[in-house]
């Protein structure tokens, strides 16, 4: 018995003597970081080798944490770093990466593992970013590029300063099954850690300064903003020509075509050749593509097949295990990354290809690298898994970069860090309102998400789907497997033509979201939590069931999960397959229809019954949209575009809008303008408009510029 007292007393010592106090340093205005233990040297900052934009993080308004930072705890064990952050009551947490089903993380376990998604919101994701935000306005970041356990308010401490109050089961309807817990705690198996903290004072606020920290969120070139149709996997370069033709024949909008695992002479593992039969020429035939404004994406995943030409090159930098019997690269090697790359850039990028999409680096454990794989580096798998979706991002953008030319593509794993690299991430499940959660969780995280359409049960499907890909990062149908077209259901063609062409008109002012991505960190399509005047809904519903199944059944926050803000002034409502009516819940102040300019609201739940040629859009007050003519390719470098300003609602409006080459990286040099435009009435009580000039030098692709007062 003595014994075992003295053991428990000796490991309270030890315990007492390993748990630290944190010394926080602010970094940047509004940033603050500290180290505890020895953190490892990779992390997942340094390996997407982040460069923070310091200009617009001073250029930020000074902001105190509202987070009690002497709270934050730290502690060694048992090879693992204990971390705690406070949580206050009425609290609410956003992020920790991309989940598809649910918006509020207060309450949730969650193991944070790069993976596919695979149907459960338990951290394991294509992007589990250990970052979150709190609805009190400030984020955290633990920077380890390893599997992450976070309790968020889930455990309860019997030293607790908040404790909850106990309860009477027998007697106390109130009872529950998860009692208040005042913390987040986070295991991190490594001994030693960095942290980062994000002053708000709004939620969006930290986001921004999280993102900015990150270098800001990517600027695509204009094309990548306009459609894209991804081919079937086994089309020739004829075959391919002429659905580009059709697509122009028909009027739908095209920028860039994909081309899926047939373009390759092997594929699953991949060979990085161009497959002989099918495209025998591929120089004239991207050229033959380019004269027609079409760019082109390739799929590709990172596994080298025995056949490709890098194989034997390449394999002293690869892995100890094999992918589908392909190597596996250790792209943290200066010489994999070389070898890799240059195959892309010799065979592909310099004959005019376009961009990627780095398919398969995600995951799923049975044919994945186990985490008992070693890499010549030295790096863990664990650590691999968790970054190698990044990696492949740094290693392309750097490709396109050296170029002085803009990419566009898809990656299905991303991470903390990759929030500048010009990726957009998909994947296979294909839930449409989950792919909506996803899309308003992206915002949380840093990362940008499109909810792809590729097949359709119905034409009414296929047109709801379509409708909310038109509203994300990227307008994409992915014909990979099945062949479908925007035309592929008659009854809906012209719906889904004047959806396609809405995207196009929209691209100026989606053009200029994204340079607030870039520029001020905003991102360009984010939850309504994040807007000014949301009811943020936290109260816990009772959920109704039977306690027989389910003895511990436990009330659940009321989430929005089903509407979001696309850029600064539209909100988005998608309807999916069956739903005639839904409800919208306005943030305060008026709001205004889309399509009309009628009033709908004002801080309130609307019901809505649009009809199925519609999706629901609304224009905050004072709203202002530029658009440009409806078209089917973005506009060229340099080439002059009319626009048709929007003017929504009763108040006066301001609005930024973004100009550059559209192209090149040559905006980092300065080369781009914002100019103002201002709505206001004039003295007789009319509505006037106007635009401030391109300052000198400075790109100037506006051409005639009309105003539409839409709200009579
Ligand atoms: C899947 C990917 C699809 C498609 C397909 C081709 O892994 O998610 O979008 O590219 O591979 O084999």
């Amino acid at each position: 018995m003595k014994k075992i007292i003295l053991t428990l007393l000796f490991a309270g010592i030890v315990l007492s003597i390993r748990a630290q106090v944190l010394q926080w340093t602010e970094s940047l205005p509004g940033v603050w970081k500290a180290t505890f233990g020895a953190p490892e040297s990779h992390n997942l900052l340094n390996v997407s080798g982040v460069q923070p934009n310091k200009d617009a993080i001073n250029g930020m308004p000074q902001a105190a944490l509202t987070l009690d930072i002497e709270g934050i705890q730290a502690e060694i064990f048992d090879g693992k770093t204990y971390l705690r952050f406070p949580l206050i009551e009425g609290e609410q947490i956003f992020g920790l990466g991309l989940n598809f089903q649910t918006v509020h993380q207060r309450g949730k376990i969650l193991n944070l593992h790069t993976d596919h998604y695979g149907g459960k919101d338990n951290g394991r994701n294509h992007a589990p970013v250990p970052f979150y935000v709190s609805s009190n306005g400030y984020g955290v970041l633990v920077n380890s590029a390893r599997y992450l356990t976070y309790y968020v308010g889930t455990g309860v401490r019997k030293n607790s300063k908040n404790p909850p109050v106990t309860k009477d089961r027998n007697t106390d309807k109130t009872w529950s099954s998860r009692p208040y817990s005042d913390a987040v705690e986070v295991l991190v198996p490594t001994e030693g850690v960095e942290i980062l903290l994000f002053a708000g004072p709004t939620p969006l606020d930290a986001i921004r300064r999280y993102n900015l920290y990150c270098g800001g969120g990517c600027l695509p070139p204009r094309w990548g903003l306009g459609f894209t149709q991804r081919v079937p996997k086994m089309y020739n370069a004829q075959a391919v020509i002429e659905e580009v033709n059709e697509f122009a024949k028909r009027g739908y909008p095209l920028d860039f075509v994909g081309l899926e695992p047939g373009w390759q002479s092997k594929a699953y593992p991949c060979s990085f050749e161009w497959d002989k039969g099918r495209f025998p020429d591929p120089a004239s035939f991207i050229k033959i593509l380019k004269e027609l404004g079409i760019r082109v994406n390739l799929w590709t995943n990172p596994y080298v097949s025995p056949e490709s030409p890098i194989f034997k090159r390449i394999e002293p930098y690869t892995g100890s295990h094999t992918v589908w019997c392909g190597l596996v690269p250790d792209f943290t090697l200066r010489q994999a990354n070389t070898i890799f790359g240059e195959q892309l850039l010799k065979e592909q990028i310099s004959i005019g290809v376009s961009g990627y999409k780095m398919d398969e680096v995600d995951g799923y454990d049975y044919y994945l690298w186990p985490d008992a794989a070693r890499f010549p580096s030295g790096i863990s798998a664990e650590q691999m898994r968790q970054i190698y979706g990044v990696l492949l991002q740094k290693l392309t953008d750097n490709l396109y970069r050296s170029r002085n030319e803009r990419t566009f593509g898809l990656v299905r794993a991303s991470n903390a860090g990759a929030n500048n690299f010009p990726y957009v991430i998909y994947n296979d499940y294909y839930s449409h309102p989950d792919f909506i959660t996803a899309l308003i969780n992206s915002s949380f995280c840093g990362v940008l998400w499109t909810p792809e359409v590729r097949g359709s049960k119905s034409g009414e499907e296929w047109l709801r789907r379509f409708q909310s890909v038109v509203f994300s990062p990227m307008a994409m149908i992915n014909a990979w497997s099945n062949g479908t077209k925007p035309w592929s259901f008659p009854e809906v063609a012209e719906q889904v033509k004047y959806y396609a062409l809405l995207r196009m008109q929209l691209m100026p002012y989606f053009y200029s979201e994204f340079a607030k991505y870039h520029f001020e960190g905003i991102p360009p399509f984010r939850a309504m939590a994040l807007e000014e005047g949301f009811l943020n809904n936290s109260v816990p519903e009772v959920k109704e069931g039977s306690l027989e199944e389910n003895p511990y059944l436990e009330a659940v926050n009321k989430e929005i999960k089903d509407q979001y803000m696309a850029g600064e002034y539209l909100l988005v409502a998608p309807l999916f397959t069956g739903q005639e009516t839904r409800k919208v819940l306005l943030p305060k102040g008026k709001w205004y229809d889309f399509y009309t300019g009628e009033y709908v609201g004002d801080g309130q739940e609307i019901t809505v019954t649009p009809g199925l040629d519609k999706i629901p859009v609304y224009v905050k007050d004072g709203g202002i949209i530029p658009m440009m003519e409806s078209r089917l390719k973005a506009p060229a470098s340099g080439e002059k575009i009319n626009i048709e300003i929007r003017h929504y609602g009763e108040k006066s409006g301001k609005y930024s809008i973004y100009d550059d080459d559209g192209e090149t990286f040559d905006y980092e040099k300065g080369l781009f303008s914002w100019r103002e435009i201002i709505v206001s009435k004039n003295k007789k009580g009319r509505w006037e408009g106007s635009i401030s000039k391109a300052p000198k030098g400075k790109p100037d692709n506006i051409g005639k510029v009309t105003f539409l007062f839409t709200t009579k």
